[in-house]
């Protein structure tokens, strides 16, 4: 049974044959997402270790503390890897069709989806390490390009990650130079899974 307490499984994804990106670093990338879960789940063993006398005890403080900053980057580190696969596919379509949730919602925010594409390409273009994610604030619809610095600084609280893309160089070092993130991104473009980014969206109450 799954219980709240259970550890975290890192998911596997089918991703062989996209286009730009090899095969070499899916497998080396899907390592680096396991070991985010590997982690994440570590710091909730210690930190479960330390309060299963049920107080935190002052030779304790430190490690606890240690422990709890760190959780912010490994469930990002996780969480956003998920995201990230999980927006990519084999055989996919440079653009959503006209119809598609995501469109209309990139439309109504930037009046035009080519200027959305603009900016989000302009995020994942920003010197640093992090992602580029285009977010949906559920209350109004309205979506927003936001760069993240490493996987937690910079994600707002409660928005909607629509469309997740990793600029970590990690993401593309085995098929281009550190200089050419662009055409990383050209390349990440030709993979998107449009149906799953449109799954995502919402309609605000
Ligand atoms: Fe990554």
């Amino acid at each position: 049974m799954t219980t709240t307490r259970t550890p975290y499984r890192a998911r596997t994804f089918d991703l062989s044959g996209l286009k730009g990106i090899s095969d070499k670093t899916l497998e080396m990338h899907f390592k680096l997402y396991d070991g985010y879960v590997k982690q994440t789940n570590l710091l909730n063993e210690r930190i479960a270790e330390i309060l299963k006398d049920g107080k935190i005890d002052q030779e304790e403080t430190p490690a606890y503390s240690e422990l709890t900053r760190r959780l912010g980057f490994e469930y990002n580190g996780m969480v956003l890897h998920e995201y990230y696969f999980a927006n990519l596919k084999r055989g996919a379509t440079l653009e959503p069709a006209k119809s598609s949730p995501f469109r209309q919602v990139c439309e109504q925010s930037f009046g035009d989806f080519a200027i959305w594409k603009t900016d989000f390409v302009g995020v994942g273009k920003l010197r640093g390490v992090g992602w580029a994610i285009c977010y949906q604030d559920p209350a109004t619809g309205r979506v927003s390009n936001h760069w993240i610095t490493l996987h937690e600084v910079g994600n707002v609280t409660g928005f909607r990650p629509l469309l997740v893309m990793d600029v970590w160089e990690h993401a593309f070092l085995l098929d281009y130079a550190p200089a050419d993130r662009p055409k990383y991104i050209e390349a990440f473009f030709a993979n998107v899974d449009w149906d799953a980014v449109g799954d995502r969206v919402v309609t605000p109450r």
